[in-house]
């Protein structure tokens, strides 16, 4: 086998470190989403509130996002945000909470709930993907986790406070 058909090989191959960070990806921009859609659709008397703190939080995670797409290609791996129906999923779970049979100050509850499950959802990921990478010493996957997982752990802080 020459040189170029190994590097031909080597090169866009999947690792389990970068399907798991496939998966972080997914579930992150899935937020994002739903983040950024509650920014808009907010309503109630915790609006502007609620309103500034998704600004906060989408901004934060559209940053995030591209960080980890581009630790998938780092890893010579492409970078997929959505597998299959993921998409459709988020989407619904997302569109859920504005409904409009429900009154304005219920939704923005059922609102922050969500996000709520869905950064605990995240930091469950990115614990399984931080030791998979501990595990075959990528230590840079392992360092973006913790960061992940710390950004996470603020916003469902913030978010818990709210509803207790
Ligand atoms: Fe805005």
């Amino acid at each position: 086998m020459n040189d170029l058909t190994t590097l031909h090989q080597t090169k866009e191959s999947t690792t389990p470190i970068s399907e798991s960070l496939q998966n972080v990806l997914s579930n992150t921009y899935g937020l994002y989403f739903a983040t950024h859609n509650y920014h808009w659709n907010v309503e109630g008397s915790q609006f502007i509130n609620l309103h500034k703190l998704f600004d906060e939080q989408y901004n934060e995670l559209f940053q995030a996002v591209d960080i980890i797409a581009e630790r998938i290609r780092e890893l010579e791996s492409y970078a997929i945000p959505f597998k299959d129906k993921d998409i459709l999923n988020i989407l619904k779970t997302t569109s859920d909470a504005i409904n409009k049979e429900t009154d304005v100050n219920t939704r923005a509850l059922r609102m922050v709930h969500n996000l709520i499950d869905m950064n605990q959802t995240v930091i469950n990921i990115c614990q399984l993907t931080k030791n998979e990478a501990q595990a075959v010493e990528d230590d840079e996957t392992e360092s973006l986790m913790v960061e992940r997982v710390t950004a996470h752990q603020k916003a469902l802080w913030i978010l818990r406070s709210i509803v207790k």
